[in-house]
C-alpha cells in the first residue's frame, strides 16, 4: 500500500469489478490506453483480477488500484510490468476524477517505489502521439521525452507512433 495526500493504492479487489467495468467504457480510455478490450464486459475485469493477481506472486507485473483517501472510491488505475531491469508504466484516472491532482500523486508514488523497491535501473513508459494531458504529466512528474517511436502501440487494430519517456533512479524529486 502507498500513500499520498489524498490518495492511497493498493493492490485491486474483487469489489472494484463494478467501477473498472464503467471506466473501461469511457471514450478517452478507449482512445488512449491500449490493449483493454472495447466492449469492457465483467469477464474481462475478472480475468484482469487474475492477470494481476498472477503478476503480483510472479514479480512480473505490479498493478495497483488508485483510491481516493476520503471517500474510499476507486478512482484510477496504475501499474508497472517488469522486463530484467526496466519497468514499463501505465495509467489513468477515471473520468469525473481528472483534473484534481490524482495522476501526479500516483504517478509519483508509484515511480519512486519501482525504482526504490524494486530496485529498477530504468522507468519507461509510452504516451501515444497526441495523448498531451498524459506526456505533460509524465514530463511534470520528471521524465525526460526521448523521441518518438513510429507505429510502436496497437490500438484498436491500427498501428499509433507513441513518444517513448524515461525516469532514472536519480531523477525522482
Ligand atoms: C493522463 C491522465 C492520467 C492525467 O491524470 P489527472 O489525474 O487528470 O492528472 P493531474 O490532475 O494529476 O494533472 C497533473 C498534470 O498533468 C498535466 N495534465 C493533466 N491533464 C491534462 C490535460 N487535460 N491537458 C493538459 N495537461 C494535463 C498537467 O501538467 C497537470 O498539471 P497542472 O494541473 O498543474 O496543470 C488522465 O487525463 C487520464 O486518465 N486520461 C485518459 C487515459 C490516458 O490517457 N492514460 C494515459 C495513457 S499513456
Amino acid at each position: 500500500m502507498l500513500e499520498g495526500d489524498s490518495i492511497v493504492i493498493r493492490r485491486w479487489q474483487e469489489r472494484d469489478i463494478e467501477d473498472s467495468i464503467v471506466a473501461c467504457a469511457d471514450p478517452e480510455v478507449v482512445r488512449w490506453v491500449p490493449r483493454i478490450p472495447t466492449p469492457y464486459r465483467e469477464q474481462d475485469a475478472r480475468e484482469f483480477l487474475e492477470h494481476a493477481k498472477r503478476g503480483w506472486e510472479e514479480s512480473t507485473a505490479f498493478d495497483f488500484a488508485i483510491t481516493e483517501r476520503a471517500s474510499g472510491r476507486t478512482v484510477g488505475s496504475i501499474g508497472v510490468a517488469v522486463n530484467g531491469a526496466v519497468g514499463e508504466i501505465g495509467y489513468f484516472v477515471f473520468a469525473g476524477h481528472r483534473r484534481r491532482g490524482i495522476g501526479e500523486q500516483a504517478l509519483r508514488l508509484v515511480s519512486r517505489w519501482a525504482l526504490e523497491e524494486l530496485g529498477l535501473a530504468r522507468l519507461q513508459l509510452t504516451a501515444m502521439v497526441g495523448n498531451v494531458a498524459s506526456a505533460q504529466l509524465a514530463e511534470k512528474v520528471g521524465f525526460t521525452r526521448e523521441g518518438v517511436l513510429r507505429a510502436w502501440i496497437e490500438n484498436r487494430g491500427e498501428r499509433a507512433d507513441a513518444i517513448m519517456f524515461s525516469l532514472l533512479p536519480d531523477e525522482i524529486d
